[in-house]
């Protein structure tokens, strides 16, 4: 019996292990990419927006998506992961993509495919959510029409990864990052605690596609300079793909533990700008707002992370 596809918007700010992700939903069979937005983040709206591209020419994958084209943040903040992802936001391998196609800004291409397909669609978001923001700003209604929100971010007990309060894509763009949070949309968020328990080693690099296939092409050309930044700026062995776990939440839930919780997010601290701040007092006076994840069976995750890179590897060229 043909299994239902499920129809997924994937949000991102290409990055690294943005791209990771990005492949093993574009050859999961359970999938349906229907529009990859850029978002600015990791690299500048352009930047993010031509790497989008590159990735889906160079993986190639079944069934293309639209392509959702990242405007500028005015208030985007001075600090960057510039050192975790390269200049290019892909370790400077210099993916080429073609001239780009028609030009659909990100924000309304969410409202399209969203009214396409009310109540049916997932959104990934692997970066910022500023994207999410501007479109739940432009069409409001859609907010009851979206599925489930899916975020990679923020931090329960964790701390920081780009300041000492904060994960980066609530960091990035804070405001819109509040809007959503309390934008009433059905959500789901992995934040970082859950993400440390997921590192990848060296010898991940030994599990990858290999080089005749599309995805191993790619992949082996980025993912060394992530190993070497790590390496050199944290002096560790291993990297994290945060927005693999955002992936694995949607294909995979059964490997997550999540519970409901009230969440929002500061947007004005000098110190704690972008920070996630859960309330977990007794009774407290707001109601949940999110289902988070807490626990996450990291040996099985891992096994379907190298089972969904192989699985893309099958399709070579
Ligand atoms: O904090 C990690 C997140 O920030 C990931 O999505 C990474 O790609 C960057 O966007
Ligand atoms: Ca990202």
């Amino acid at each position: 019996m043909r299994r239902m596809t499920r129809k997924v918007i994937i949000d991102c700010d290409p990055g690294i292990d943005d791209a990771v992700a990005l492949c093993l939903a574009l050859f999961d069979p359970q999938l349906e990419v229907v529009a990859i937005t850029a978002t600015e983040g990791n690299v500048s709206a352009d930047q993010s927006t031509r790497n989008v591209q590159a990735l889906v020419e160079q993986f190639d994958p079944p069934r293309y998506p639209r392509i959702g084209t990242a405007s500028p943040l005015e208030s985007a903040p001075a600090l960057n992961t510039r050192q975790f992802h390269g200049d290019d936001g892909l370790g400077n391998a210099g993916l080429q993509c073609s001239r780009l196609h028609h030009q659909h800004p990100s924000d309304k291409l969410i409202c399209d495919e969203v009214r396409a397909a009310p109540e049916q669609v997932t959104i990934l978001c692997f970066g910022p959510l500023t994207n999410l923001a501007r479109a739940f700003r432009r069409d409001p209604a859609i907010v009851a029409l979206v599925g489930r929100v899916v975020i990679m971010g923020g931090s329960v007990q964790a701390g920081g990864n780009i300041t000492a309060a904060a994960e980066f894509n609530m960091y990035f763009d804070p405001l819109s990052a509040r809007q959503v949070i309390r934008s009433g949309v059905t959500k789901t968020l992995l934040p970082l605690d859950l993400i440390q328990q997921m590192g990848v080693n060296l010898s991940f690099l030994e599990e990858l596609p290999s080089e005749h296939s599309r995805a191993g092409r790619v992949l082996r050309r980025i993912l060394p300079f992530m190993f070497r930044a790590y390496h050199q700026q944290l002096g560790q062995e291993s990297i994290v793909l945060h927005d693999v776990l955002a992936y694995l939440a949607v294909v995979h839930p059964e490997l997550f533990q999540n519970v409901e919780m009230c969440v929002d997010i500061e947007t004005r601290g000098e110190l704690t700008t972008g920070a996630t701040v859960f309330d977990r007092r007794p009774r407290a006076p707001n109601r949940p707002n999110s289902e988070v994840g807490i626990e996450i069976d990291a040996a099985a995750a891992l096994d379907c992370l190298i089972r969904g890179l192989q699985r893309a590897g099958q399709c070579t060229s």
